[in-house]
């Protein structure tokens, strides 16, 4: 049995697995780039982050209507319960899709159609982060901020993502204050491919969670910084391995991130892009690292304590 856990870091457009890709391809008439799910999975074979994001970009084509939204949760829901989670906090991208002429309220009533019979379905609460695309202008952020104001009750806080170097935290700190404003939890990429000061950026605008942040160990000052503030760190070890952030699986630093007495968790990113789900990520680091089960139980429990549920939740789920 997988040991119970929360997943923090979780794309749902990255959760998009090739056969899904092909049927709804085929329901709204699109005819992919590539004949075979064999084909398609072959095309996954990254070089760095901007070489991904071309094809997730691309695939998010498929995704049309709410009932393709709907799907595409309820499968993620479905594998996630299969890898132990009990409390998953989701992201989506709501830029990629409105830039392609779909309305917002398709994408968020899609993707919450699912959430609400995730409890009764497989025991599993849920969050919704709605992430702003670093590489668009700060002012469609604001823009998307603001068409989201109808569904913040589903909304528990924002997170930026996309491709990080050239984009700097620093650029949306007015879209991140206003969200803040209006009661929503924040969070960020940084620290995956950009340089430490990006994380230090992200903390000085007032981010909670750092998504990634495995490069925080080039600036010992950062580290104790994110150490005294217990500010967690989503880490997704297979996907910086399939991203080349790190070279393999044995050299993945986090270890010395639990060594440097960092609130450290384990995450899938982009699961159906890097070769496995949250429970996955756990084994491959126990295998290639040799984590004791000490170690893998420590992690379990931080998921719970870096999520954005209320303490006595925490409590009654560690
Ligand atoms: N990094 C940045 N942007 C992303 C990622 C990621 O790992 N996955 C989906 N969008
Ligand atoms: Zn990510």
């Amino acid at each position: 049995m997988p040991l119970p856990k929360a997943e923090l870091h979780l794309h749902i457009e990255g959760t998009l697995e090739p056969e899904l890709a092909f049927t709804l391809a085929h329901r709204n008439n699109i005819t992919l780039p590539y004949t075979t799910v064999d084909e398609l999975r072959a095309a996954y074979e990254f070089t760095d982050l901007q070489s991904f994001l071309n094809l997730y970009y691309a695939l998010t084509d498929v995704l049309r209507t709410e009932a393709d939204f709907t799907d595409l949760t309820r499968a993620y829901l479905t594998r996630a319960a299969a890898q132990g989670v009990r409390h998953a906090e989701i992201f989506f991208d709501p830029q990629a899709h409105t830039a392609r002429g779909i309305p917002l309220d398709t994408v968020i009533g899609g993707i919450t159609a699912a959430l609400d019979t995730a409890q009764a379905d497989h025991g599993i609460s849920t969050h919704l982060i709605m992430c702003f695309l670093r590489d668009r202008p700060a002012a469609e952020a604001m823009d998307t901020l603001n068409a989201a104001r109808p569904h913040l009750d589903r909304i528990i806080g924002v997170g930026l993502d996309s491709a990080e170097v050239g984009h700097p935290p620093n650029d949306f700190a007015q879209v991140f204050a206003a969200a803040r404003d209006l009661g929503l939890r924040l969070v960020a990429h940084a620290g995956e491919e950009g340089p430490p000061d990006y994380i230090r950026q992200a903390l000085d605008l007032g981010v909670e969670r750092i998504d990634h942040g495995i490069r925080c160990l080039e600036d010992p000052d950062l580290v104790a910084r994110l150490a005294a503030e217990r500010t967690p760190l989503t880490v997704c070890p297979m996907s910086n391995v399939r991203l080349r952030a790190v070279d393999t699986m044995a050299d993945h630093p986090l270890p010395a991130l639990m060594d440097a007495g960092l609130l450290v968790t384990v995450n899938s990113d982009d699961p159906a892009y890097f070769g496995g789900y949250v429970d996955d990520n756990y084994r491959a680091l126990a295998h290639h690292l040799h984590l004791t089960p000490e170690q893998l139980r420590t992690l379990a429990r931080n998921s719970f304590e870096a999520s954005f549920l209320p303490a006595d939740r925490i409590k009654e789920l560690t």
